[in-house]
């Protein structure tokens, strides 16, 4: 069977919901757009599965966080796309990308061609393959992992989980496996935790407070191997420095890898990802490249970069539907301005950056893990001024400050004295 469309985007997650949105709000004909994905439901909030989806008491549950449109007024429920014509092309794996012919090939031997391709694969968790295989060791990516590691989490009551990885899915799952009565153990590499943002003294925090919750750190080793009992289900973890953990079952947080294997010769990559110019254009005519998979010039620090977070995914759908119709009336949109937006949970520890995180670091306010209302920052510095700005449960009028402040990037004449006025240099620089 062959299909012709006039735009496709080939994924189904945050950026392609977004994409979406933004077609409608253009102008789409009943019948011209197809949504191709490999998950068997449509777009929805990713950051939901390693947050409220594992909630012990009161798990969030689809259709409550399929994707929001972003004034987060509606949620685009499987209706939504019907009522406007897109087609969901669902639990579809593309195989084959042929983008000289325009054509894209699913597994099942589908055809689908199109004049505009949106590439919106987003990114794929990191198999430790070569450290063997066994039942009960759990990736996380998709809503479908979600909910087999929330069925062993409920099987497994009160065992023991390891938890590889000191990243974002690190974190935030020690946390919720913890609130699940678990006992866990972290594992990874680096001397402290969100190595490629934090400053030793945030994660000096984050490494405490997971620890209040009876979470078990540990630094500098890795995962070398995996044992497993007659059921072929997960008993032992063998780390590099020759420790072994019990496990009764293991989550896997080692970092993602964008999917770009269908396009491999046919399109200029850089930086791991599909190399696109300011409006998500991709060196093949027709073809842009949205959210994770996109490497873009992020004109605020003036190089190439590829970004694997929601607020990005977001914003470069949007800017990419922009510029595919303001080409078809001949006109010309603002190119993409990505500021830098990172965020993560536990809720009570709800923490937000944005801007660059290069230079030197200050740090303000109560960072203790101990204390019963901790409240910090800190910035970035570069060049002697403010280029990044980090919060601990930064409330939303913080949030815009640091916003403006990353993008107006004040100088800064005494650290001793930044350090002491924390938040307030921010207000005052911005006159809030
Ligand atoms: P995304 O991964 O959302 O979607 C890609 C889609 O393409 C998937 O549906 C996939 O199945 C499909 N696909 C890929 N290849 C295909 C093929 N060949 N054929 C058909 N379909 C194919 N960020 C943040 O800023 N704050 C946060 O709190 C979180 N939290 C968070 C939690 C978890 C568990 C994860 C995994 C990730 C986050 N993130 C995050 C990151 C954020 O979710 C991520 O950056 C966006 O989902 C990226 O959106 P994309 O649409 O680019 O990829
Ligand atoms: P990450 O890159 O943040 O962290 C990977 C961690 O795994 C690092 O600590 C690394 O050293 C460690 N590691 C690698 N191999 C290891 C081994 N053999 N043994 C022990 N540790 C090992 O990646 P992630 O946490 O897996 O996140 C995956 C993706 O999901 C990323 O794109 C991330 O941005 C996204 N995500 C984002 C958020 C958020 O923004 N709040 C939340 C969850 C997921």
């Amino acid at each position: 069977m062959v299909k012709n469309l006039k735009y496709v985007i080939l994924g189904g997650g945050v950026a392609a919901g977004n994409a979406a949105w933004e077609f409608v709000k253009q102008g789409l004909q009943l019948g011209e757009l197809a949504i191709i994905s490999k998950e068997a439901v449509p777009p929805y909030e990713r950051t939901i599965l390693s947050k409220s989806y594992l909630h012990p008491e009161f798990p969030n549950r689809l259709p409550k966080f399929y994707v929001n449109d972003p004034t987060r007024r509606e949620t685009l429920l499987p209706e939504w796309y019907s009522e406007k014509g897109i087609e969901l092309i669902l639990s579809t794996e593309i195989v084959k990308a042929d983008l000289a012919a325009k054509s894209l090939t699913s597994a099942g031997g589908e055809t689908i061609s199109y004049q505009i391709l949106l590439i919106a694969t987003g990114s794929a968790v990191i198999r430790l393959s070569d450290f063997g295989d066994a039942k009960n060791i759990f990736y996380f990516r998709e809503v479908d992992d979600a909910h087999k590691l929330y069925e062993a989490i409920k099987a497994k009551k009160n065992g023991k989980a390891v938890v590889v990885g000191g990243g974002y899915i690190g974190i935030e799952l020690s946390a919720r496996l913890s609130d699940n009565n678990l006992d866990v153990t972290m594992v990874y590499p680096e001397p402290w935790c969100m190595h490629g943002l934090f400053t030793s003294d945030i994660a000096a925090f984050y490494e405490g407070y997971l620890a209040k919750k009876g979470v078990n750190i540990m630094k500098r080793t890795i995962v070398v191997g995996f044992t497993a009992n007659s059921d072929g289900e997960v008993k032992e973890v063998k780390l590099k420095d020759g420790r072994v953990l019990e496990a009764d079952f293991v989550v896997v947080g080692d970092g993602g890898r964008p999917q770009t294997a269908l396009f491999k010769g046919q399109i200029e990559e850089e930086k791991g990802g599909i190399k696109t110019d300011g409006f998500l254009r991709t060196s093949v005519p027709n073809v842009y490249a949205i959210g994770d998979v996109a490497t873009f010039p992020l004109k605020l620090c003036n190089e190439f970069r590829r970004v694997e977070h929601v607020e990005h995914a977001r914003q470069s759908a949007a800017i990419a539907v922009q510029a595919i119709k303001a080409a078809e009336k001949g006109e010309i949109v603002q190119e993409y301005d990505y500021l830098p937006t990172f965020f993560s949970y536990p809720p009570e520890m709800f923490w937000y950056f944005c801007g660059d995180n290069v230079g030197d670091t200050v740090l303000f306010g109560d960072s203790s893990p101990e204390s019963a209302n901790p409240k910090f920052g800190s910035y970035w510095i570069k060049d002697g001024n403010v280029v990044g700005a980090f919060l601990l449960r930064a409330s939303i009028e913080e949030v815009q400050a640091m916003s403006n402040l990353a993008r107006v990037r004040p100088s800064v004449q005494n650290v001793d004295e930044l350090a002491r006025e924390g938040f307030s240099f921010a207000r005052r620089i911005l006159n809030l």
